[in-house]
Order: structure tokens, then sequence, then C-alpha cells
């Protein structure tokens, strides 16, 4: 049997190629999720109960992105939620599941100003998300963008598509909390996705939301040059501020925050007081300030690669993009390494 390889975010690098940015200001990063729907930063904030909460949804929109609220709450908390972030003026985002009382929180929803709703089944390229997405949009209406997920495969994505998604969230287990792929076996490494879903062959112009998996920058460059429209993140903001829950002090004075999967033991169990999977882990994440820090930080890093490439906006860098894989001796190279020094 011939198995196909599948690469992930370390595996690559972009070649550096010809540049006539003389500015970074030359370069644009934004990019939009549909009518209406601009975004000058293409970072989305996952719908994580450590994660996005109403003050998350409110700077991600400050600094140009998109929280997205997450679902473990009553359809009133969810509701309240929603129209406070609406009525502060930014994009009201907000995920649902895919059956129960999901029918009617997206109604409720849609009353209250969300413009997205983020359909969140952890194994998205299912019978029930091909039932769920026309009922929804039936409820819902046209104008009301549906984003879906999560698919690992081009076939995952091209079904959601055709089942009327507007964007796909893609990458099975590849998050930094997830344990999907030890729990199951299942799964495609999370680059590997975004190249696949790329390729499909779709009528329709549906956004692929790289999710999971991002530790810096660098990955997110990698992940737009190799197809996607947008990425998805938790880890890397769930030390902020803005994320829900109270901050931990340890006896050395280190501060840190929860952090755990949606599909953890710990989280299913605060939200309906048992637990039917345990796909996800529970952790805790340094303290790392205000969101609009790391989000600058960020923005500049992507910038900057943009222009690495070449490329003065996501077009130009899917276009100019040459990757190259790296050996083990190649990924030691592309970390930190002073001689003495663990790698970072
Ligand atoms: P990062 O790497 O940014 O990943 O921390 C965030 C993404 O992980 C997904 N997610 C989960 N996946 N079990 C999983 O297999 C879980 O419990 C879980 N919780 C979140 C989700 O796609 C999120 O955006």
């Amino acid at each position: 049997m011939i198995l196909r390889e599948g690469l992930s975010y370390d595996d690559v690098l972009l070649v550096p190629q010809y540049s006539d940015i003389v500015s970074r200001r030359e370069v644009e990063i934004g990019n939009s999720l549909g009518e209406d729907l601009y975004f000058r930063l293409p970072v989305f904030s996952s719908p994580m109960d450590t994660v996005t909460g109403q003050q998350m949804a409110v700077s991600m929109s400050d600094s140009g992105g998109l929280g997205v609220i997450h679902r473990y709450n009553s359809i009133e908390e969810q509701v309240a939620l929603c129209s406070h972030i609406h009525s502060k003026g930014a994009i009201a985002a907000a995920a649902i599941g895919g059956s129960g009382d999901s029918f009617e929180r997206a109604h409720e929803l849609a009353l209250a100003g969300a413009q997205i709703l983020c359909v969140d089944v952890a194994h998205g390229h299912h019978t029930l998300m091909r039932k769920a997405i026309p009922k929804i949009r039936e409820i819902v209406g046209p104008a009301i963008h549906i984003m879906a997920g999560n698919v690992a495969t081009k076939h995952g994505f091209e079904d959601l598509a055709h089942w009327g998604a507007d964007s796909v969230r893609c990458n099975i287990g590849g998050g930094s909390i997830c344990s999907t792929r030890i729990e199951t076996g299942h799964g495609v490494p999370g680059l590997q996705t975004i190249f696949d879903c790329f390729r499909a062959d779709i009528s329709r112009d549906v956004k692929i939301i790289a999710d999971g998996g991002i530790r810096n920058s660098g990955d997110i460059v990698k992940a737009l040059a190799a197809g996607a429209d947008f990425v998805m993140v938790g880890s890397l903001l769930a030390g902020t501020n803005e994320a829900p829950g109270s901050i931990i002090q340890t006896l050395e004075g280190r501060l840190y925050k929860a952090y755990r999967g949606m599909a953890s033991k710990e989280a299913q169990h605060d939200w309906r007081g048992k637990h039917s999977s345990n796909e996800g882990i529970s952790t805790s994440v340094p303290c790392t300030g205000p969101v609009a820090d790391i989000l600058e930080d960020l923005a500049s890093g992507i910038r900057s690669g943009f222009s690495y490439s070449g490329a003065r906006n996501i077009l130009e860098l899917q276009s100019n993009a040459e990757f190259i894989r790296q050996t083990s001796s190649g990924q030691r190279e592309s970390a930190t390494h002073i001689l003495g020094r663990a790698n970072e």
C-alpha cells in the first residue's frame, strides 16, 4: 500500500522571493469573509469558553479581527453577549451546535444581531451537518454568514460548501489542547488540510479558515500561503487579559490562566454536568497581557512574512508562495539555537 504524506507547519518553509515592497504599509493583510465582512487582520479567536467571551470579541474587533463567542452557555446568556457586542459596533459571531437547541439558538442569535453563525461540530463532515446547514439557512435567511466545520479533507470541504456553508474551519485534532488524534487515531496534519482544501472543486467562493495548531505569525503566513483566507487561534490568545476566567498565581508568583479543549471532560462537566467524549485536555497558559499587544505583534510578523514573499496581499502571497520541505536538522536550525541553550 502506498501512503501519501501529510505535511505540518514545521515540515515546510516559504522560500524568500524577490520583493519590491519598500514599506510594510504597502502590504494589506486583511481579507473579506463576504459582503460587509471585511477584517483588517485575518485572525479569528476560537469559540472556546477559555478564549472568547464578550471582552475578547470586542477587543478582537477593535484590532481588526473577529471573536467567535463560544456555545457552552444558555441561549439567554449567548444572546446577551451577542447583543452587547453588536451594540459596541463590532461584528457579532457566535457558535452553535448542529442539533438540540441549536436551531432555536440560531433564530435568537440572528434576532440579537449576529452576522455570523458558526456551526461547531467536532467531526463536521457528517450527516448531522448535512441536515443542519440548510435548516439553519432556512431559519436565519440569506444575509447571515454560515461558518461550519471542522473538516480534514477536500471532500469534507466540498460537501460543506455544497450544503451551504460560506466558510469552513479546516483541521481536525491539530489544536494545542486537542487529543482527538490520540483518542481516535484520526486526523490530517494541519497544513496538509489547507493544501488539500485549497484544491477543492466548488462553484461558490467559500472561505478556508485554518483552525488550530497555529503557534506564531510564521505559522499564520504559512497557512495563508497554503490557501487559507483566515486563521483561527485559541492558545495564542488564552493567556490574554480579555480571555474569560480568572488569573491563577503560583507560589513563585507566576501568573496563569486556564485553557481547555471544548471536548475535555472539564469543559463538558461545567457546561452540562456530564461528559460524552474526552478529546481535549485542560491546562493553563502563562498570562500574556492585553490581546491588542499580541495581535499587533502577530500583524507585524504577518506583514513582514508577506514582504519576504514579495506579496502585497493574500492573493499575491498564494501565487508567489514557494514551499520547501525541511529535514529535522532544518527544523532545529529554524528554531532559535544559541549554543548551550535548549531550543525555544
Ligand atoms: P489552538 O492550537 O489554537 O487550537 O489552541 C484551537 C482549536 O482547537 C479546536 N478545539 C478542539 N479540538 N478537542 C479537539 O480535538 C477539543 O477539546 C477542542 N477544543 C477546541 C478548535 O478547532 C479550536 O479553534
